[in-house]
């Protein structure tokens, strides 16, 4: 069974509090937070204080999603904040090596992400040194478009390269994952799905939850 982890970029923001608890108590594990820079996607979520906010009201594993231009600056503030997982993008400015020492100085787990157009060779030359790897399956900037699902092919050639070299890094998937294709992600090799719209699209939250669960078993 992969991992659903919900995307707060799709909850309700005039109640993030409860949409928190809500989804925690319906099992869910992984929290996805999207955070954009309005220049590295052409979108603005929301910062630290987000965060640091949400932090106090749950257990839930923070998967901090970094899209933006230079994310080596922020670090240190969203490690601070309560993230547990940070995430930025192979194509980002920052030097990706001094990104992962500096995620790892903090006590975090460091994450690189791709987009749809990078090729997976670009983790390569970092893969011993994360502990994540986020495999999108849109264009960043916005929850609920479509899943490129040719993206799904990258995860094999990931899966080969950890193998080889005796890694086991979960691959999550990001972007446009819901009832008619989870299944599909699964048998492609994802360890754990983001699911913005599907989740906080739907009026039962944990019975959307349970039911992308249910089905990535395979
Ligand atoms: C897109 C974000 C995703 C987004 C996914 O740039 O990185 O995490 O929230 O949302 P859905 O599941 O609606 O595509
Ligand atoms: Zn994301």
């Amino acid at each position: 069974m992969a991992v659903i982890a919900p995307s707060l970029l799709s909850a309700d923001f005039t109640r993030m509090g409860e949409e928190v608890r809500e989804i925690e108590s319906a099992g869910t594990q992984v929290l996805h937070i999207d955070i954009m820079d309005g220049h590295f996607v052409p979108n603005l979520t929301f910062g630290y204080s987000m965060v640091k906010a949400l932090r106090p009201i749950t257990g839930m594993v923070f998967d901090v999603h970094l899209m933006m231009t230079d994310p080596v600056n922020y670090i240190e503030n969203f490690a601070k904040a309560g993230s547990d997982v940070i995430t930025v993008h192979t194509e980002c400015d920052s030097e990706l090596d001094k990104c992962i020492d500096l995620i790892h100085k903090c006590g975090k787990k460091a994450g690189l992400s791709i987009k749809p157009k990078t090729s997976p060779e670009a983790l390569f030359p970092y893969l011993d040194m994360i502990e994540h790897i986020l495999v999108m399956t849109v264009e960043p900037g916005f929850g609920g478009q479509s899943m490129m699902t040719d993206c799904l092919d990258k995860i094999s050639v990931i899966k080969a390269e950890c193998t080889a070299r005796g890694l086991n890094i979960p691959i999550m998937i990001d972007g446009g994952v819901n009832a008619s294709n989870v299944r599909m992600a699964a048998k492609a090799g994802a360890d754990m799905m983001v699911a913005g719209n599907a989740v906080f699209g739907a009026s039962d939250r944990a019975a959307a939850f349970r039911e992308l669960s249910e089905l990535s078993q395979i």
